[in-house]
């Protein structure tokens, strides 16, 4: 499987440090060096399906693939405003697809699952192009008066086109039934049988326990990718980890003992996009012409569950 064509989309509205803390005990110093992250875009006119139909189309462009080359949609995604029907199917619309689509919820680690089932899709299927596209919409997750987690989060989508290639080296995904670090429960439609206490409120999070959980998960299923193809750290041009928060990406970088360029970062433009960051940080070093035929990309992306995965690909896109 290679990929062909990349993009990504953002709001319109630009959200600084210093304007959260015209209305919250927070400080552009605290934010900045506790997490990295300097700025966010944040939805307000726009709908998650019209970030998710940009970013699709764009790298529709960028592949040189019509929709209705397509031969499978598949969204990641925590939650939109749609409950039902999915939000890939609304996007197939939208582009002008005809493909099946499907959306799975892999939290932050959600482009790398998709990856892996994209992988599953070329190997079973006769097909030719599948479109990945993760579109996120975690600042309406949280409570905007708990500055533990709302300074964190961004919105955004970001999308690959997959087509057949050798290109993806490896894949490991982990997943640990943990949701006490971070978690949102929801209250669902009442009825007249309903007797149990139904939790419903924003999204909490255990930021130490996360933080450990994730540089844990990625240093491990970095490791796994690398063995399984036979190579060593250097051997690896770029680091492309989820973007939640630069000490959690500095961190794994110390273990590895790369240097820092190795490791590119937009956790300072756009806080953390959940399943988002990595494809629109893919976006960004392609379309900046970072990334050279024959370059080795490692993706490691951790989230809620708690799941986790890495992918080792070599670049071949012109
Ligand atoms: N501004 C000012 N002070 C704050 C803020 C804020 N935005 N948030 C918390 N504080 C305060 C706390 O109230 C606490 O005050 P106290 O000492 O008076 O009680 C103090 O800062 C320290 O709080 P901690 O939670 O201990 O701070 P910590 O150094 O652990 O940093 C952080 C918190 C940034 C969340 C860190 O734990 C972290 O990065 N964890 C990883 C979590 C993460 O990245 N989550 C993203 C979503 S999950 C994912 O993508 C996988």
């Amino acid at each position: 499987m290679n990929i062909i064509g990349t993009g990504c989309a953002h709001p319109s509205l630009t959200v600084t440090n210093e304007m959260l803390s015209g209305f919250l005990d927070t400080s552009d110093e605290w934010i900045t060096t506790r997490t990295g992250i300097k700025k966010r875009q944040l939805i307000s006119d726009e709908r998650l399906e019209d970030l998710a139909t940009e970013a699709a189309t764009k790298a529709l462009e960028n592949a040189g693939v019509a929709a209705e080359d397509l031969d499978y949609i598949i969204c990641s995604n925590v939650i939109n405003e749609y409950i039902t029907p999915s939000l890939s199917c609304i996007l197939q619309g939208k582009i002008g697809a005809n493909s099946p689509c499907v959306d799975l919820n892999g939290a932050c680690a959600g482009f790398i699952y998709a990856l892996d089932i994209a992988n599953s899709f070329f190997k079973s299927k006769d097909i030719k192009n599948i479109l990945i596209v993760c579109a996120e919409e975690p600042t309406r997750m949280v409570d905007w008066n708990q500055r533990n987690t709302c300074v964190l989060f961004g919105d955004g989508a970001g999308a690959v086109v997959l087509s057949r290639g050798e290109d993806v080296m490896a894949i490991k995904l982990t997943a640990v039934s943990k949701p006490e670090p971070l978690y949102q429960m929801r209250k669902l439609e009442h009825t007249p049988f309903i007797n149990k206490e139904e939790p419903d409120g924003p999204l909490v999070m255990k930021g130490q326990d996360v933080f450990k959980l994730a540089v844990e998960s990625s240093k491990n299923d970095i490791n796994s990718v690398i063995d399984e193809c036979d190579l060593s750290y250097n051997d690896v041009n770029y680091y492309l980890l989820h973007q939640a928060n630069i000490r959690i990406i500095d961190t794994i970088r110390n273990t590895l003992q790369q240097d820092e360029s190795k490791f590119p970062h937009n956790i300072e433009k756009y806080g953390n996009t959940s399943s988002a960051s990595i494809p629109i940080l893919l976006d960004e070093l392609n379309r900046d012409k970072k990334l050279k035929k024959g370059d080795k990309l490692v993706l490691s992306a951790f989230g809620a569950g708690f799941v986790a995965g890495a992918c080792l690909l070599k670049w071949s896109k012109e």
